[in-house]
């Protein structure tokens, strides 16, 4: 039988409790499903578990010095680190969870949590008075409010005699919930995707440009989502103030000509292209040199030119290839889309409409209607970028799969 968490890589995180050695238990689980376990420790856990006994399951070092002498082996952890799949505290402290809530990093396994920017499982065990106070679950609130899972601890009698919700969950259903996060979601394994996102910028002069109000979220929850789901993820940045995220190619660029270059120079291997870049429809007939004065002018006319549309350019250039565009419109919302969708010879449009308050450009969430050459439109309610990167995935598996 194939082994379920094969190529999965796992960074095990273990703190000092009574309950790390059912953190033991948990790492032969996972081996045993063929996972890559990489395990940290905090001095505290060693008081509980030796190192021996994870280096022996995991096949690996424990990393437990962030200035270690053996630097090959922290070097190894911080590259699984990057690279790894799932996260997971197990048991979890208040201290630890304290520190990942306010990223602070003073030891090995914090440093690696704030490093990390994949999924993280965090298992909680403690006196069923410190879970409950408010300080901890304040804590908890700002994990879950960064998509942190958490697994509940049991209750039952704890470690100092009384009884009461504190008890690490059983290795079992920490498997179960990794399992769920690791597999739920590889629907798109390999599948290479193209996302551009953000504005364009069109240089005036060394100090003046012109570009437009978008931030990029949607774009980059696409390309994240997309990578959380096992796609092979190409991310086409024009500037934003989103931090950069990890574990897929991010290429950076201004203008539009330089966005359309590197579309179509990666949009060959793509499976997937997924446009959601604001790119700018005209720009500066040239570029000034020199700093435009002010002095003796009564007004500024400036000729501007039309840039090429990148996603027209896709669509005839098409093979395979499934081409998603984005619409933004302040009328006609329908009528605009399809056309658009027509004329670029897409497979699916995402269109919103602009003039609405609240949502759209800058927002984190916003509400759109997707559209397909055949299908009637579907008008989705108002969602978080998040959650619409998620169901529009959705509908490119689908549609790639042959599924309506
Ligand atoms: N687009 C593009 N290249 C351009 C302009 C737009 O690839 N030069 C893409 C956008 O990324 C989006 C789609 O085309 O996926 C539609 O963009 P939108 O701004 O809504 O419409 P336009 O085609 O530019 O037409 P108009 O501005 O007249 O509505």
């Amino acid at each position: 039988m194939p082994l379920a968490l094969k190529n999965k890589k796992v960074v095990l995180g273990v703190c000092g409790g009574i309950s790390a050695y059912k953190s033991v238990e948990l790492l032969r689980l996972l081996t045993k499903e063929g996972a890559e376990v990489y395990v940290s420790m905090t001095q505290n856990a060693k008081q509980f578990v030796g190192p021996l006994t994870f280096e022996t399951l995991s096949g690996r070092s424990v990393y437990d010095e962030v200035f270690d002498q053996n630097s090959a082996a922290s070097m190894e952890h911080i590259r699984a680190a990057e690279g790894a799949d799932l996260m997971v505290v197990a048991p979890a402290t208040a201290n630890m969870i304290g520190k990942m809530a306010h990223g602070l990093a003073d030891d090995a396994l914090s440093t690696l949590a704030i490093s990390f920017s994949g999924p993280v499982l965090v298992a909680p065990a403690m006196n069923d008075k410190m879970y409950s106070h408010p300080a901890v679950r304040a804590n908890i609130e700002i994990l879950i409010s960064r998509g942190v899972k958490i697994a509940e601890p049991e209750t039952g009698e704890l470690a100092c005699g009384t009884t009461g919700q504190g008890r690490l969950a059983d290795p079992g259903s920490l498997m179960n919930e990794i399992k769920k996060l690791l597999l739920e979601k590889a629907d798109l394994e390999s599948v290479n995707i193209l996302v551009t996102a953000g504005p364009t910028r069109e240089p005036i002069d060394p100090v003046r440009y012109i570009s437009n109000p978008s931030s990029g979220k949607m774009g980059y929850a696409i390309a994240e989502k997309a990578r959380d789901r096992g796609a092979d993820v190409t991310l086409v940045s024009g500037p934003t103030h989103l931090p950069q995220p990890v574990g897929m190619r991010v290429l950076s660029c201004q203008t539009a000509s330089e966005m359309e270059a590197l579309v179509l120079e990666y949009f060959p291997r793509a499976d997937v292209l997924v446009m959601t870049a604001a790119v700018g429809d005209f720009a500066p007939e040239s570029v000034l040199k020199e700093k435009i004065k002010k002095r003796d002018k009564e007004a500024l006319h400036l000729k501007l030119h039309p840039t090429k549309d990148i996603l027209l350019e896709a669509g005839r250039l098409k093979t395979r290839q499934m081409v998603v565009g984005f619409a933004a419109e302040s009328g006609n919302l329908i009528e605009s889309a399809r056309e658009k969708l027509r004329e670029k010879r897409l497979d699916m449009i995402v269109a919103n409409d602009i003039s609405a308050p609240g949502i759209g450009f800058q927002s984190d969430s916003n509400q759109v209607t997707i559209l397909t050459p055949d299908g009637e439109p579907e008008c989705l309610p108002l969602l978080k970028k998040t959650e619409i990167a998620d169901l529009l995935l959705d509908r490119i598996r689908n549609a790639r799969s042959g599924k309506a």
